[in-house]
């Protein structure tokens, strides 16, 4: 009996070291209920007692090994099918990866945001007004009566009589005075619509910016001064500025106010037109009628105004021909900027 045992063992070990040994097949083949080694040990009983406790502890033995053998290889098969799944799914850290597509701020929002940083570093804060507004704020509180002319010029869209699709940012400045008193010193940026056909230069939408100060001793000095700031630090240190007379109902003296051309110096080139200069603004002193409507004494305070297009800047400043170009969502367009 001790040499079947022997025989077992050897035959178990040659076989568990096979490559592709059925580790499960030789536990059942050798330890199961009707393996050998069970075999042997149920045989034991037709041993002698002297012979008995030696064999026992050789069959013990054997189990053990047979055990032991079957673990190790258990073992080392999951280290194996480790290995080959990490093989498998290795990845080269050193490829280029795949490139994701990071946005840009729109023109528009760029410009605005340039423009709104300039009058901030000047100490103006920014302010919102809405885009849906009253008749009275687009229009009479700005000293433009019912039937007159200046409507014509900015006619909007009516939702009834008496509310529009604001025309301009200018209301802001009313909507802002009868809310604060002075020292005021805001800008307010935002939509603004008018019912023009579509072209090159019109759109029915677009975006203006509003700057208002009112204080007391404001002159046109004090709009000149800043415009020029805005103007040097928008364009370039060379840029010069012109006032040009002109007339808007809600200030006097009005003024449109031009830039020297950038691209020429002012000599005349394409992008003015030949002309030296760009027009980019509507300014003027507060009318003392607008004052006097908001509940600010014009005897005590001035203030002035301007009002810009954000189209125009952007157009200007990027030699766009264009308008809408800002608004077709071509990413080879905007993704020059
Ligand atoms: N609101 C005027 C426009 O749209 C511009 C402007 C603003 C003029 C403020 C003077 C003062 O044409």
């Amino acid at each position: 009996m001790r040499e079947k045992l022997e025989e077992i063992r050897a035959r178990a070990s040659a076989q568990l070291s096979e490559i592709n040994a059925d580790l499960e097949a030789i536990r059942i083949k050798y330890l199961g209920k009707k393996g050998e080694l069970t075999a042997v040990l149920r045989n034991m009983g037709s041993l002698s007692p002297e012979e008995r406790p030696a064999i026992g502890a050789i069959a013990n033995e054997v189990r053990t090994y047979i055990e032991n053998a079957i673990a190790e290889r258990m073992k080392e098969k999951k280290k194996d099918a480790l290995g080959e799944k990490l093989e498998a799914e290795r990845i080269d850290v050193t490829m280029p990866g795949t490139a994701v597509d990071v946005g840009r701020r729109h023109p528009l929002a760029k410009v605005r945001k340039e423009m709104e940083d300039i009058f901030i570093g000047m100490g103006f804060s920014v302010v919102e007004g809405p885009e849906v507004e009253y008749d009275y704020y687009n229009f009479q509180a700005l000293n433009i009566p019912e039937n007159h002319p200046a409507r014509d010029t900015q006619d909007t869209f009516y939702i009834t009589d008496k509310i529009l699709l604001r025309s301009q940012t200018s209301p802001v400045q009313v909507r802002t005075m009868e809310k604060q008193k002075p020292p005021i010193r805001i800008i307010s940026p935002g939509r603004v619509y008018r019912s023009d056909e579509v072209d090159a230069t019109h759109s029915p939408l677009f975006h203006q910016l509003e700057g208002l100060v009112v204080d007391k001793g404001i002159t046109m000095g004090d709009l000149k001064g800043m415009l020029e700031t805005f103007a040097k630090t928008m364009f370039g240190e060379s840029t010069r500025i012109r006032f040009r007379p002109h007339h808007f109902p809600f200030t006097e003296p009005s003024a449109e106010v031009d830039v020297s051309c950038f691209s020429c110096g002012g000599k005349g080139c394409r992008l003015c037109k030949n002309e030296g200069w760009i027009e980019i603004l509507g300014a003027g002193m507060v009318h003392p009628n607008v004052l006097r409507g908001c509940g600010i004494d014009p005897e005590v305070y001035s203030g002035f105004a301007f009002g810009m297009g954000i189209e125009r800047i952007v157009m200007t400043k990027y030699n766009i021909d264009d308008m809408r170009l800002l608004y077709e969502n071509d990413m080879r367009f905007l993704g020059q900027f």
